[in-house]
């Protein structure tokens, strides 16, 4: 049988705090509630997960570069790191492989600041304003863009 492919799914500065940070924007669910939804979303898609945060940007930009033989996909919020970030842009650009950027909140109806994404300059798509159902949603499209087939 072949290995199971494995999509990683980072999560960038503050996303530890999910569950009491700005419920008005982020929601009640934890990081932990998130990825245990991933992980059943994943299995049943037949994918593994490798679920990860980190509140420091250079340990992001190495994951990503990382990621460049270990994994089949890569799901990317990068919190306020989005807005700034050109390292992360530009280790995305020198992987090969789909990219879905995922945040909780309509960054678009938030402030102007939050409009512009530099993590979108590389992505294969954007999912936004679904709260934590935005991973699962990412694990869809990963799968499409991966060529697989629903489940039945
Ligand atoms: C976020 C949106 C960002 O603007 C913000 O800095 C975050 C979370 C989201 O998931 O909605 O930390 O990426």
């Amino acid at each position: 049988m072949p290995p199971v492919p494995t999509i990683l799914i980072i999560n960038g500065p503050n996303l530890n705090l999910l569950g009491t940070r700005e419920p008005e924007h982020y929601g009640r669910e934890t990081l932990a509630d998130i990825e245990a939804a991933c992980a059943r979303r994943a299995a049943a898609l037949g994918f593994g997960i490798d679920f990860r945060q980190s509140n420091h940007e250079g340990e992001i930009v190495t994951w990503i570069q990382e990621a460049r033989d270990r994994t089949a996909a890569l799901i990317l919020n990068a919190g306020a790191l989005t807005h700034t970030s050109i390292a992360i842009l530009d280790a995305l650009r020198a992987v090969d492989m789909p990219v879905v950027e995922v945040h909780l909140s309509n960054i678009h109806r938030r402030e102007p600041f939050r409009h512009k994404s530099f993590v979108s300059l590389a992505a294969t798509g954007v999912i936004c304003g679904f709260g934590g159902i935005g991973y699962e949603l990412a694990l869809e499209a990963v799968a499409l863009a991966l060529g697989r087939e629903r489940p039945a």
